[in-house]
């Protein structure tokens, strides 16, 4: 709690997604720049669905924010965060790839001993080899990661030799729902320290969920909280923010 017994709340993000000052040049790869060079086309999502993957397409340009996680439970709760924070993604102009808890429980565990080649594992290196950002999504299962996410993330050793290994140089936004408040400030407090071992940088803003205290999605699937849509857009409005970051500094001057 704050001063005067008020909740807390960070700022709402603006223009500057919290990691630039307003009005900030961020060059060619802005969306509005996106969108003059296409003809208004850059904010076109033309999402498919496959397999527990979603995929949407932009330009080329438009930075692609990857996410992982939730669960196979009907309704996951993991897993609808994680869809709204990349929809909130996309609203900034990112292209975004779902790896949901349909295709992470088919990514086999994780052997040092063996190079696993499975399509579902070749298609999530491939992912993160190709993202801008990520958005991981975990479920509190007993105070920590559960299994399948960090069966996921352990599988990255399959990027480790890369040119940029693991999940270096991006931004990863880290999620959380758990039936506990310990569990979320537990799972999400190990979560992050996965993504500093994988040479991500979490952003400022993590995010976790208690679905027991109080409904988190209502019967039509919207969030039943607008604040939370509001966080969740901000945690998407850091990732993108430093992949447009990223992205000015390594264009030529
Ligand atoms: C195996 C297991 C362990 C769990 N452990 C905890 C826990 O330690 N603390 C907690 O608050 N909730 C715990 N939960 C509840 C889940 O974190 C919670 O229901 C979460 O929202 C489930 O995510 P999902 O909706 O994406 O499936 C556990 C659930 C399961 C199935």
């Amino acid at each position: 709690m704050g001063a005067g017994g008020r909740l807390w709340l960070p700022a709402a993000p603006g223009p500057g997604l919290g990691l630039l000052p307003p009005g900030a040049r961020l060059g060619a790869a802005t969306a509005a720049a996106d969108r003059q060079r296409t003809g208004g086309r850059a904010g076109v999502s033309v999402g498919r669905v496959w397999k527990g993957h979603r995929v949407t397409s932009r330009t080329a340009s438009a930075p692609l924010i990857v996410g992982i996680g939730g669960t196979t439970r009907p309704g996951s709760t993991s897993e609808r965060t994680l869809v709204k924070a990349l929809a909130a993604a996309e609203a900034l102009g990112a292209r975004t790839r779902l790896f949901g808890g349909a295709i992470l429980t088919r990514i086999p565990i994780y052997d040092p001993t063996t190079a696993d080649r499975s399509p579902e594992l070749q298609d999530l290196l491939d992912g993160v080899r190709q993202a801008d950002g990520v958005i991981i999504a975990t479920p509190g299962y007993h105070g920590s990661v559960s299994g399948v996410v960090k069966n996921a993330l352990d599988a990255l050793e399959g990027v480790r030799g890369d040119a940029r290994p693991y999940l270096d140089g991006r931004a990863v936004g880290c999620i959380v729902t758990a039936d506990g408040w310990q569990a979320g400030g537990t799972a999400l407090a190990s979560l992050r320290t996965i993504v500093h071992a994988l040479r991500g940088w979490p952003t400022p803003l993590g995010v976790t969920f208690n679905p027991s205290a109080s409904p988190l999605f209502d019967a039509a699937g919207e969030l039943c909280n607008v604040r939370d849509g509001e966080m969740l857009a901000m945690l998407a409005g850091q990732v993108v923010g430093f992949a447009r970051m990223k992205q000015a500094l390594a264009e030529p001057a």
